[in-house]
């Protein structure tokens, strides 16, 4: 039986124009310019079907860790894939889901002992805010029914974690009638990110902003269930790198308040920022943590939500106290993605993942320095692995208008010169793979700056 398949990439994209609905894509852009034809990956590189190679300068949506096809992530799912695909996690349990938790539990703050496992990271964060309230509940804060969360945040795209995304940004007021109660806080970037910083009274200005976040649970801290941020670091809200220090006047408040913590880590963790989890950089461990992305390396999906102890024992009872936590997917877990994150975070304690990590923090800051002096370019910063600056006209300062679709434009001119980025808005950014080579990143800053002269 032939395979229904086309041979011919012309057909191919022609059976993707009558049939598949990309993400978070406008489908008349694809009339132009369609989908970019992916045959391979091998290393921080993505092989095209032109037989092209292009560096993954953004980690395909930050979720490649280790570059693409490493051996010992394939040969991982090869061998669990053959032993046992998968298996429902309500009744079972299965050795790749618990060497998992065995090999992650130490990396993480000792206060969070509990692991719930789901498929990505918009389920993670449901999963932490449905826990959230029902703890509250179940210790008997009944008063506890709506969310906090930083504005400009996103973390994720299923209702409840669009319900606690940026309120201004177009998904979120679209959905607005459909979505829980959240209340907004606002905080500063660091300027001590930016490769040429203004400090000009810095310390006034995060004294203020502590204070803004003392007032804010004031007005709001016995409503809240949870709060959700992402640590250091709100990557979709446009790269906005954020004071540690702040971090940790959220985690005195939601003490001092009674309100759970959440760490959205989805983009954060698994060495991004140079450290293991960003919120290690404040010293701040939360209630609930959510981790997706590199968790498997970015190989597979799967995701995984801990809490402590003490909010595990607000589910606990009888079966019929009504109490236990009835969440769940059908890849509750699945077991090769599993052995994949095992095989992921086994390179972090027998390689120099963390050493490289460091290495790439360099050449971004090199790299960003370089593109600094571009007229089109201001405020350039780097945090750990990830660069980033904005993009301006030069002829004006300001940033592109919308309707010019720049960053678009960017986006498919890099490509032909072997560069996958794709700026959010006006922000463009690298966050390519750990293990990167740093002379990729200096060819990738001087494609970048032709680019942008040209
Ligand atoms: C911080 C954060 N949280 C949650 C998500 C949602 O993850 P997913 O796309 O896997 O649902 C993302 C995705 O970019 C994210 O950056």
């Amino acid at each position: 039986m032939p395979t229904p398949l086309p041979s011919d990439w012309s057909d191919r994209l022609a059976l993707d124009r009558a049939h598949v609905w990309h993400p978070f894509t406008q489908m008349q852009v694809h009339e132009a310019d369609p989908p970019v034809p992916v045959v391979g990956g091998e290393g921080c590189d993505l092989l095209l079907a032109n037989g092209e190679r292009v560096l993954d300068g953004i980690s395909s949506w930050w979720t490649c860790l280790h570059g693409h096809g490493h051996p010992r992530l394939v040969s991982a799912l090869e061998r669990q894939a053959a032993k046992l695909d998968h298996v429902m996690f309500a009744g079972f349990t299965h050795e790749p889901a618990l060497e998992l938790v065995a090999r992650l539990r130490p990396k993480l703050p000792p206060n969070l002992t509990r692991a719930f496992f789901s498929d990505n990271g918009s389920t993670a964060v449901e999963v932490a805010l449905k826990m959230a309230f029902q703890a509250q509940l179940q210790r008997g804060e009944k008063g506890r029914d709506r969310f906090g969360a930083l504005r400009g945040g996103y973390h994720g795209d299923t209702l409840g974690a669009v319900g606690v995304g940026e309120l201004e940004n177009f998904m979120t007021g679209l959905f607005r009638p459909l979505l829980l109660n959240c209340e907004r806080l606002d905080v500063p970037e660091d300027p001590r990110r930016d490769l040429a910083p203004d400090l000009t009274h810095w310390p006034e200005r995060l004294d203020a902003a502590r204070q803004s976040i003392r007032a804010f649970f004031a007005t709001h801290g016995e409503r809240l269930a949870a709060f959700i941020a992402e640590p250091l670091l709100q990557c979709a809200g446009g790269m906005r790198m954020w004071p540690p220090e702040l971090l940790q006047e959220l985690r005195a408040q939601c003490d001092a308040h009674g309100v759970y913590l959440v760490l959205d880590e989805v983009a954060t963790g698994f060495g991004r920022t140079g450290t293991f989890l960003a919120s290690e950089q404040a010293g701040v461990a939360p209630d609930l943590l959510c981790l997706s992305k590199g968790l498997t390396g970015g190989t597979l999906p799967l995701s995984l939500t801990w809490g402590t102890e003490e909010i595990y024992g607000h589910f606990w009872g009888e079966p019929s106290s009504g109490r236990a936590f009835l969440h769940g997917h059908s890849y509750t877990a699945n077991p090769a993605a599993c052995a994949v994150a095992c095989a992921s975070l086994a390179l972090f304690d027998d390689q120099p993942v963390l050493a490289n990590a460091a290495a790439l923090h360099g050449a971004m800051v090199d790299a960003f320095t370089a593109l600094a002096g571009h007229p089109a370019v201001r405020r350039a910063r780097v945090l750990g692995t990830i660069g980033a600056c904005q993009l301006v006209d030069p002829a004006t300062g300001e940033a592109h208008p919308p309707e010019a679709r720049f960053g678009w434009r960017l986006h498919r001119r890099a490509l032909d010169r072997g560069l996958l980025v794709r700026p959010i808005g006006d922000c463009l950014y690298l966050m390519p793979p750990l293990n990167t080579p740093p002379k990729r990143i200096r060819e990738a800053a001087d494609t970048l700056g032709d680019l942008l002269a040209g």
